[in-house]
């Protein structure tokens, strides 16, 4: 025989609303305890089936109550429909909870900090020479300079000939070059963008702007064959090297960030006469002599004067009415010197243990 199923326990008299409503009470009453125990959502819709299904207990209730006078039948039509409200609101309550501990408990498994850095979203740091990169031009823009770019491929005429460096003249020879196709070479020198301010403006102007320069270089701690300068450029009536020490001392404190110690002496340059040398006090032995300064107390930093008349004429500029100064600085050298940095390899290895050393350097 088959067994009789648990629902068709509750027996319904005709005509006896008190029982019949006490009936459907403990139904309720036996419905909410079933539910309290429902650990899985198979177990709330078997409960579901069993009791609110189209088969379930109170379906066939309703039957039954269909079949009493119409007083009877409305009372527990209105009691039957009100508890299958009840039941089933408890029922999706419960649904509800139960999927959110299945919820928590794959979070619980599964659970990691969202507010940890992800392997990759390290906190990025600003590259020491674009640091430099970006304190000089906020110096040179300060001074009224505008920025200005040069393109890393460039022609012969304005890598050195606008710059007075003929064919053949032995001052190319300390600047060994990467020749391109089609008489293109690698810049290397920024010194291209004076050119290129000379063509654009008519004076007066003051122009300066950073750049990869690249030599044919053997590389070493203090040689690389892709290097950074950043060139300046003051065209004008009356400009002379009184103009040229004044933007370069500012430049020169900005970046150190404290009063520096700087001397002036003649190097060559064939783009400048006078060319000029800039030094600043050792940073590092404060001018008692040590390894970095190969014991002199000075360090060489950039090269600068007054435009060459030629150069000048070159680029349309007539040098009897004007008169201008240049310079070029080497960023990863002053990188170099900010930083304490022994070798400028360092500065394009990609080691994250050498860059982790720059996190939280300002832009
Ligand atoms: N271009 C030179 C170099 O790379 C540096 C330089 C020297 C730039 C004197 C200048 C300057 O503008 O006036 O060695």
């Amino acid at each position: 025989m088959q067994e009789q199923p648990e629902k068709k326990r509750f027996e319904f008299f005709n005509q006896e609303p008190e029982k019949n409503l006490k009936t459907i009470e403990a139904m309720a009453k036996e419905f909410e305890a079933i539910l309290g125990k429902c650990d899985s959502q198979k177990a709330t819709e078997d409960l579901f089936s069993d009791y609110l299904g189209k088969k379930g207990i109170l379906n066939q209730a309703f039957q039954t109550v269909t079949q009493f006078h119409a007083e009877t039948k409305a009372l527990l039509g209105a009691k039957l429909n009100f508890e299958k409200q009840r039941l089933t609101d408890l029922l999706k309550s419960k649904q509800q909870s139960l999927q959110q501990e299945l919820l928590d408990q794959e979070l619980k498994k599964d659970w990691f900090d969202i507010t940890l850095d992800g392997p990759f979203s390290k906190k990025g740091a600003i590259h020491p020479v674009t640091h430099i990169q970006y304190l000089l031009v906020d110096i040179f823009q300060g001074l009224g300079f505008e920025i200005m770019d040069g393109s890393e491929i460039e022609t012969d005429y304005y890598n050195f000939e606008a710059l007075n460096f003929p064919k053949h003249h032995p001052a190319r020879d300390a600047q060994d070059t990467f020749y391109l196709e089609n008489n293109l070479l690698l810049r290397t020198q920024t010194s291209n963008i004076q050119i290129r301010a000379m063509e654009k403006y008519p004076p007066p102007f003051q122009i300066a702007g950073p750049g990869k320069v690249f030599r044919a270089e053997r590389i070493d701690a203090g040689h690389s064959s892709v290097f950074h300068q950043f060139e300046g450029m003051m065209v004008g009536k009356n400009i002379s090297i009184a103009h040229m020490i004044f933007c370069l001392h500012s430049a020169m404190n900005g970046i150190f960030q404290r009063k520096v110690e700087t001397r002036i002496r003649p190097g060559y340059f064939p783009f400048v006469e006078p060319g000029l040398e800039l030094d600043i006090r050792c940073l590092i032995c404060q001018g008692k002599g040590c390894n970095a300064c190969k014991q002199v107390g000075w360090l060489e930093l950039l090269g600068c004067g007054l435009t060459h008349p030629r150069v000048l004429e070159l680029g349309g500029i007539d040098p009897e009415i004007y008169s201008g100064f240049a310079f070029g600085m080497g960023m990863d050298r002053m990188a170099m010197l900010k930083f304490g940095i022994h070798d400028i390899r360092l500065l394009a290895t990609g080691n994250l243990n050498f860059a982790k050393q720059f996190i939280g350097l300002a832009g």
